[in-house]
């Protein structure tokens, strides 16, 4: 079974529908995994609305009927020959690559290096909903050079700080000992100092323009209209920046390959440009999510060690999939998930 979306930019006309799809034969590198819970995140909200279509179309990922999701938690049913790490009756969790496939389904193949077993203990709603996030957490960190051995006394501010990047950002830079910032909401100021935010900016309320220049790194997972300001936040020695709300996907659909690559290029060289003005040596990053193994690994190490939170406010089966879908368009700080039954 897969929750095929019929994809188009009027609400209307868009659907989640429950399709049985054919079992396909296992390759012999490969696990097929009974999906329990797969997490609707704002991304697939988009492209349920024609986001990304032209570049992700390249990825196989572009038509006009897709199956969503990226990340999953579930039950090892089937593995392949070469497969050394997990077996069958395995709890595990793990990525499917952006692609034709999609987790939004009752079972998902994937290569066995996109699969870790689940730590014993762990709801699988709660883990289902870190791998696509912390991926592309980790990689925004790793484009900037922000790692476990140097973040220690690191200054990081984090804009978007009250969605789920934010969340993970705070709690991973802090345990690492870097002292943050974020930026964020009113509604979300609490949760931000609960997770480890030593200072917290309401964005409505304090320009961050206004806000000194005193970062070692700055991560904007906000809005990309807050770019510039963001990185004016770098003192001169900073390490870098790196974004996740570039206009790359976007301004390809708007305006095609030529012309809207024209335009990213040239936002990219502009904010390029800013960065060098404010911190000369820095790093500039515009990260797009990719499965990556070292990012699985540090988070299979984050749960064995101190797991990491972020709260599943809202179950729906397949059937009642426009439910989760709605919970994460309204912009709340916390996740949804599926479940495969009916
Ligand atoms: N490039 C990629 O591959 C990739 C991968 C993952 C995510 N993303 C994108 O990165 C962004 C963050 O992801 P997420 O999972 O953390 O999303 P999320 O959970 O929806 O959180 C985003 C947060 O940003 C804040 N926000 C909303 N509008 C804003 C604005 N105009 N200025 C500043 N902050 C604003 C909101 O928190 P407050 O109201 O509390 O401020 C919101 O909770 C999303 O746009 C997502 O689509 C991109």
């Amino acid at each position: 079974m897969a929750l095929v979306c019929r994809v188009s930019a009027d609400p209307a006309s868009r659907s989640l529908r429950c399709q049985p799809v054919e079992r396909r034969a296992l390759g012999r590198d490969e696990v097929r995994v009974l999906v329990m819970f797969t997490s609707v995140n704002p991304i697939d909200v988009k492209r349920a609305a024609g986001y990304g279509r032209r570049v992700l179309s390249l990825l196989g990922a572009g038509g006009e009927e897709l199956v969503l999701g990226n990340d999953f938690a579930g039950v090892v049913t089937e593995v392949g020959g070469d497969v050394p790490h997990v077996a069958v009756g395995d709890r595990v969790w793990g990525l499917v690559p952006t692609g034709p496939q999609g987790a939004h389904r009752s079972e998902v193949c994937v290569a066995s290096r996109w699969v870790r077993p689940l730590p014993a203990g762990f709801p699988m709603a709660s883990v289902a909903v870190l791998p696509y996030t912390f991926t592309t957490l980790w990689r925004s960190m790793k484009a900037v050079g922000l790692h476990e051995g140097q973040a220690a006394g690191c200054h990081v501010l984090v804009n978007g700080g009250g969605g789920a990047l934010g969340q993970l950002a705070i709690q991973l830079l802090t345990r690492w000992g870097a002292s943050v910032t974020a930026v964020c909401g009113a509604a979300s100021s609490a949760r931000c100092v609960s997770l480890g935010a030593k200072q917290v900016i309401d964005r409505h309320a304090t320009r961050l323009s206004s806000l000194p220049s005193n970062c070692d790194a700055t991560l904007n997972f906000g809005a990309w209209a807050d770019e510039a300001d963001v990185i004016g936040r770098l003192r001169p020695t900073a390490l870098g920046h790196a974004t996740t709300v570039h206009p790359l996907l976007g301004e390809t659909d708007a305006r095609g390959w030529l012309v809207g690559g024209l335009a990213c290029w040239r936002a990219w060289r502009a904010m390029r440009a800013r960065l060098s003005e404010v911190a000369p040596r820095a790093r500039y990053a515009w990260t797009v999510f990719k499965p990556d193994e070292a990012a699985m690994d540090a988070l299979q190490a984050c749960l064995l060690s101190q797991p990491l939170v972020l709260e599943v406010a809202h179950r729906a089966s397949f059937a009642h999939a426009e439910s989760a879908f709605a919970h994460v368009a309204s912009g709340q700080p916390t996740r949804a998930v599926l479940t495969a039954e009916i």
